[in-house]
């Protein structure tokens, strides 16, 4: 069976978040782009994070305000303490207070184990595990400072870390990144834990293959993509639209008592599709 079609679109309900301000990392490209987007549809306001790449950020941002809320595009590096603290005050004093952050932003640098650098190891814990880290602990910060408001929502506050299947696969020539997101498992976990009293849910989407620029070469070849099925018993390629929407979903009070779960959003990758033939 050949099944070509992508994620359903236009199903968001346009006001499940109104009212509420959202901060996206790495919000301009890919997942966190689409992400941005379903959140704005949403009835959300949106901050747009990046740190390279203005113009797109403030594209993302014009197809946001159209409809009809508020958006804006702030650069920061989230792997920076003083750029993510600046980030997350000037937010409050411009939005007013933030309500939902999805810790988007995350990078690859592969290389077989033996030759995998430092700076390799080292950039992608930095941005993939402290950037998530440092991000939540600020906008925590602002859900703690300022508690539930029942109009807006039934929580203080909502994270989402942006994950990965890796989080659980093993990855060769991937040690970094699979380390990385291993590690915003257990942080999402940890976290989840300790904020729950304060009305604070923290949980996590963990994507499989979905089609954007970090995986590229993994799809954008007929062989590639043939070779990529292989792995996804649902037999679609994911669009940025499907996480965009279990992010909106997770976020929203429609999944108010769902704490410190992680969504796989993965076609089923995570079901060892090699045993549908084997073991
Ligand atoms: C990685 C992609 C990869 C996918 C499935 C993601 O977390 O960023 O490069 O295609 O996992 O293996």
């Amino acid at each position: 069976m050949t099944v070509t079609e992508g994620a359903p679109r236009g199903v968001i309900p346009t006001q499940l978040l109104k009212g509420q301000k959202a901060l996206v990392t790495g919000a301009n490209s890919g997942i966190g782009k689409a992400t941005a987007i379903g959140l704005g549809r949403a009835g959300a306001d949106v901050v747009v994070n990046y740190v390279a790449g203005r113009e797109e950020a403030e594209e993302v941002v014009r197809e946001i305000s159209g409809f009809g809320v508020r958006a804006a595009a702030y650069e920061a590096d989230v792997s920076r303490e003083d750029q993510v603290v600046a980030m997350t005050e000037r937010m409050v004093q411009e939005f007013g207070t933030i309500d939902i952050l999805v810790a988007n932003a995350g990078l690859q640098r592969d290389a077989p184990f033996t030759e995998m650098t430092a700076a390799q190891w080292q950039k992608v814990l930095d941005v993939n595990l402290t950037g998530q880290f440092l991000c939540a602990r600020e906008a925590t910060k602002e859900f703690l400072r300022r508690g539930v408001v029942p109009e807006v929502s039934r929580a203080a506050g909502k994270i989402i870390c942006m994950s990965s299947v890796h989080q659980v696969i093993p990855w060769a020539g991937h040690v970094n990144y699979a380390s990385s997101k291993g590690g915003v498992q257990m942080m999402m976990q940890t976290l989840a834990q300790e904020l729950a009293p304060h009305r604070i849910r923290v949980n996590a989407v963990a994507p499989g293959a979905i089609r954007t620029p970090i995986n590229r070469s993994a799809w954008d070849t007929p062989e590639a993509e043939k070779d990529l099925l292989r792995l996804i018993p649902y037999g679609r390629v994911g669009d940025p639209e499907d996480i965009a929407h279990a992010v909106v979903g997770l976020a929203s009070d429609l999944m108010d008592y769902v704490v410190g779960a992680t969504l796989y959003v993965d076609g089923g990758m995570t079901l060892f599709p090699g045993f549908a033939t084997g073991g």
